[in-house]
Order: C-alpha cells, then sequence, then structure tokens
C-alpha cells in the first residue's frame, strides 16, 4: 500500500512514524514534509494549499491512501476534489471543514443542535459588536470567524480590550478577511482538554486523551500559540466524563452533521473547558492537534493503517483502537521570536543523543538539512516526545531528552504535563500540593525562555 501524509509539522511527523509501522504498508510519502519526517518517508515539495496540485500528486504516487495533517487544505476542499477523482482520502469534505473554519458556522450548529457551549454573539460589522458587547461581562472572548492560524481568540480582561480587539480584527483587518465577522462570548472555566476521535459518520473509536498547553511561559502566561507541549495520560479523563463527552457532544454533534446532509469522515477535535456544568465545546478542529497527535502516537497500539482503512471503507463501527496504559509527554522546543516572526537557520545539536534516550522520540517540525546540519526552519522547531510507566518518569524523560539539544534562542516550557501530576496526587484538604521543579520531575537546572 502507498500512503501520502500531507503537511510538514510534528503532528506529520508523528502520523508518518506511526503509519510506518503498519505490516501493510509498502511506501510512504510526505509532502512538503521536513527534515525528520525524510528519515522516514520519501518528502515532496507540494503547494499544499492548492487540492489540484495535491490531487495531481496523489494521482502520480497512485497513492492507496492519502491523509490530512492541516486545516488548510481540508478547509479549501482536497477531500472533495481527491473523492470526485476516486482518490482514497480520509478527512473532512469542504463542507464539514466549516466546522473548524468558521467559528460563526460552528456556533450556529452547535446551538442547532443543542451541543453544550459560551453563550455567545454574532456581529457582522464594530458597531453591531459594541453593541453585542453590553450583554457580556468580563472577561470576554471575542473571536475573528476565520482560521487565523492561533491569533483569532482575545480573552478581555476589560470592555476597553474587547473594543480594541474589535478594532484590530474588523475595521484595521490585522488577519484579513477571517476577522470581518466575530463571536463575542462568555468566558468559562475550568480545565481544557483535547478530545480528538476518529469517525467515519457512524463508528467512532475514541483517541487517548490529551491536554495542550496552548501559552508560550510557564503557568500559562504570555501569549497563546499553537501549542507549546501536550501530554496523554488516562487520567486526564475519568470514564464517567469521557462518557459524558460522547453522549453530549460527540454524539449529537456527528447527529446533526448527517441531519444537514454532510458527510464527516476523518479525525473530529473537540476543544473542551470541563465546567461545573460539564463539558462546553470551545472549538472545533476537523483534524488531529499538534502537538496532541506526538503523544497519542506514541501511546497508540493498533495499526493506523488499518484504523484509516477502515473510515474510508466505512466499517470503523467494527474496531476500536488499543494503548499503552503508559502515559506519553510531549515538550515543543521554538525558536526565538516564536509566536511572531521566528529567527531561523540556527543549528541544532546534541538531537542524536536526545533520541539515542530509551522510550524518547523526536518530531520534528520547523527543521531541515543543509550541508549535513539540521537547522531551524520555523516558529515550532521539534516536539520532544517519551513515554514511560507513570506520568512523572516520562516527564523526567522528556526534559532529560531537552536537556541535550541546543540551538540559539530556543525556548520551552519546563512545566509540561505538571497539572497531570496534580491531578494524581491531589491537594489534602486545607492545603495545596506545592510542585516544586524536582517533585514535578523536570530538571531543576533547565534553562528558563527569554522574557
Ligand atoms: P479556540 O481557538 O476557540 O480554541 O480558542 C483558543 C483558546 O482560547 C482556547 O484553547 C482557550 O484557552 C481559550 N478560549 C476560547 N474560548 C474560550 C471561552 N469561551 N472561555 C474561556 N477560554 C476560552
Ligand atoms: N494544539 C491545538 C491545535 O492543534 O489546534
Amino acid at each position: 500500500m502507498r500512503i501520502l501524509v500531507i503537511g510538514s509539522g510534528g503532528r506529520e511527523h508523528a502520523l508518518t512514524w506511526k503509519l510506518r509501522e503498519s505490516l501493510r504498508m509498502e511506501e510512504i510519502y510526505c509532502a512538503p514534509g521536513n527534515a525528520g519526517i525524510a528519515q522516514e518517508a520519501e518528502c515532496v515539495p507540494v503547494d499544499i494549499g492548492s487540492p489540484a496540485e495535491l490531487l495531481k500528486l496523489a494521482n502520480w504516487l497512485r497513492a492507496d491512501l492519502t491523509v490530512v495533517g492541516p486545516e488548510a487544505p481540508l478547509v479549501a476542499g482536497v477531500v472533495d476534489e481527491f473523492e470526485s477523482a476516486g482518490r482514497p482520502v480520509v478527512g473532512p469534505s469542504k463542507a464539514a471543514a466549516r466546522l473548524e473554519g468558521s467559528k460563526i458556522f460552528a456556533k450556529e450548529f452547535m446551538v442547532r443542535h443543542d451541543i453544550p457551549t459560551a453563550r455567545c454573539a454574532i456581529a457582522e460589522s464594530y458597531s453591531q459588536a459594541i453593541e453585542a458587547l453590553a450583554a457580556f461581562r468580563c472577561p470576554v472572548v471575542i473571536k475573528a470567524d476565520g482560521l487565523a492560524a492561533g491569533k483569532g481568540v482575545v480573552i478581555a480582561q476589560s470592555l476597553e480590550e474587547a473594543a480594541r480587539a474589535l478594532d484590530d480584527f474588523i475595521q484595521r483587518k490585522t488577519l484579513g478577511e477571517a476577522g470581518d465577522r466575530v463571536v463575542i462570548e462568555e468566558c468559562l472555566v475550568g480545565e481544557e482538554t483535547s478530545f480528538i476521535v476518529l469517525t467515519d459518520g457512524q463508528g467512532v473509536v475514541e483517541l487517548a486523551p490529551t491536554q495542550d498547553h496552548k501559552r508560550l511561559l510557564d503557568g500559562d502566561a504570555g501569549p497563546n500559540t499553537g501549542g507549546m507541549g501536550a501530554y496523554s495520560d488516562d487520567a486526564i479523563l475519568d470514564p464517567q466524563a469521557r462518557n459524558e463527552i460522547m453522549t453530549r457532544v460527540v454524539r449529537p454533534t456527528l447527529q446533526g452533521l448527517v441531519a444537514e446532509g454532510i458527510h464527516y469522515r476523518g479525525f473530529l477535535y473537540c476543544g473542551l473547558m470541563m465546567t461545573a456544568e460539564g463539558p462546553q465545546v470551545l472549538e472545533y478542529n476537523v483534524r488531529l492537534g499538534d502537538p496532541e497527535t506526538q503523544p497519542i502516537m506514541m501511546r497508540l497500539r493498533s495499526d493506523l493503517v488499518e484504523l484509516l482503512l477502515s473510515t474510508r471503507d466505512g466499517t470503523l463501527a467494527s474496531h476500536e483502537a488499543h494503548w499503552t496504559p503508559n502515559p506519553a509527554v510531549c515538550v515543543v522546543m521554538a525558536s526565538a521570536g516564536y509566536p511572531g516572526t521566528p529567527e531561523t537557520g540556527r543549528e541544532i545539536t546534541g538531537y542524536e543523543a536526545a533520541e539515542g534516550l530509551g522510550g524518547v522520540k523526536l518530531f520534528h517540525a520547523g527543521t531541515k538539512m543543509e550541508d549535513h546540519k539540521l537547522l531551524t526552519a520555523g516558529g515550532r522547531v521539534m516536539g520532544v516526545t517519551a513515554v514511560s510507566e507513570d506520568l512523572q518518569s516520562a516527564i523526567q524523560r522528556a526534559y532529560s531528552a531537552v536537556e541535550k539539544i541546543h540551538f540559539e534562542g530556543m525556548q520551552y516550557r519546563h512545566d509540561i504535563a505538571r497539572r497531570g501530576l496534580e491531578r494524581r496526587a491531589p491537594a489534602k484538604p486545607g492545603g495545596s500540593l506545592p510542585v516544586t521543579p524536582n517533585q514535578s520531575g523536570y530538571p531543576a537546572t533547565a534553562k528558563l525562555p527569554p522574557a
């Protein structure tokens, strides 16, 4: 079987690495890939924004299965393009991808199908937005309607800050067309979870639960990013919570799609806030998360090719996924300047020694090989991922590997998965558990990111 993976990030590296394990796999390609993926697959440069170019490539490769990593090609309709040409692909159609491509579509969909989500107002002009703002208390959340690469959400602490965000999005067009229309919504309180399923529209396979770390700096400070690290641990959600998410969110979402004549096939990511009133949907993504995929793939025992083939064939209901109970942790190492304009072209050293540690895998994102040197080539450079028998030792392993890697200006968080340790050792009544660096297993000597 010839498989094509579309994308170039850590998520696609983890997918490629896992797909390669399958006995069904004969040839594997990635478009466009990165230096790490090039160790596992043949990389082909292509414009992934063009569904026609991607189809041309898949036809040329005679790909038996194409897996789409990022949202942009899905929103642009790559799956429709492939399906109309009879080329097998796993991913949602353009109509289904609106769940991610338009926050207004997603909110209206949730309201139509009674899926729990924050109360909101939709505005199509600045004056309408300012008027709608009056019905909300601060903090209030302002979301640009369209795709904005993680820059389209502002949690405003004051009305002035909210008005500034609205001015930026709608009047000054800082996000281009993506900010022409906005969602204003109440700010929810609770713990965030990334709950991802694979579905063929009817059958659903739950992936292991994960938690992302979206803010740049330790303690959830600093600006939002694409994700500075993630971990997967069964203790993130107990069976009752998983059941509630399936009943209140996943099933109604899939039923809603069917009722609206939208066929959904692929990964569906529900970004949830676990509130006192139960799970509430913050966002849908129509793909796997990055960096959530990295720890998920480290824990997956089942054959991913088999799972994807049954998704393609509509027989997923007879499948389930098997997981190692061992938790996995992914620490993202990013370039100076990220999430703004990153400094690139810096030499990365120590990565071979890091990868030599047992239970550790480096999933590359922004890397390239030049003159036998590994160089940084993007904001998020690599996700150092480790699996171990308990969360504490998985954290320790990941940070031991991180310590071996060096590039100028590197920044990373030192507290990935710390919340998971707190969950496993809850505070005694009347006192909170002080998680010091040594207790939580990450090296006290780890370098702090630049302020
Ligand atoms: P989104 O792209 O919609 O997931 O938003 C990015 C991040 O903003 C989320 O991961 C949350 O941390 C935060 N966020 C979004 N919506 C809300 C909300 N209604 N209440 C609290 N935090 C939110
Ligand atoms: N890590 C968040 C996302 O993939 O959207």
